[in-house]
């Protein structure tokens, strides 16, 4: 079993104050880690559930992948990501298998993470991140 945990579970929004917000009012729950991902074009908050969290994202800019998402689609949920303790191996795994890399090598995320991107097509339509810890 390559999968260590639900590492968490991300949702798009258009406002991520008010999505945080929310999410105080609805279940009390606090941010714990907030960070523009220059990168990917996102701002993230994560929100710490037993260890997993509930990432809100939001694009920062135009051309953010998620942007795109939030136009097609609307808000909601964006991807799930699946705690690995090896990336490039799980990744080469999930190839095998026949999923989609989207991310065709291991790349640096938020937190300081090693992460790599699943294609949605393959992966019964769900967009999934590989997630492994820094050390
Ligand atoms: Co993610």
């Amino acid at each position: 079993m390559l999968l260590t945990r639900i590492d968490h579970v991300a949702i798009a929004v258009h406002d991520l104050d008010a999505a945080i917000d929310y999410h105080r009012r609805a279940f009390g729950a606090e941010v714990c880690h907030r960070e523009i991902v220059d990168r990917d074009g996102v701002e993230e908050a994560l929100l710490e559930v037993g260890g997993s969290f509930i990432q809100l994202t939001t694009p920062t800019r135009p051309d953010s992948p998620v942007a795109t998402f939030l136009d097609k689609r609307g808000e909601g949920l964006h991807h799930i990501g699946y705690r690995v303790d090896d990336c490039a191996s799980a990744l080469k795994a999930v190839v095998a298998a026949g999923g989609r890399a989207i991310d065709e090598q291991p790349r640096p995320g938020s937190r300081g993470t090693i992460i790599a991107f699943v294609h949605p097509t393959g992966s019964y339509g769900t967009l999934i991140e590989l997630v492994e810890e820094p050390v």
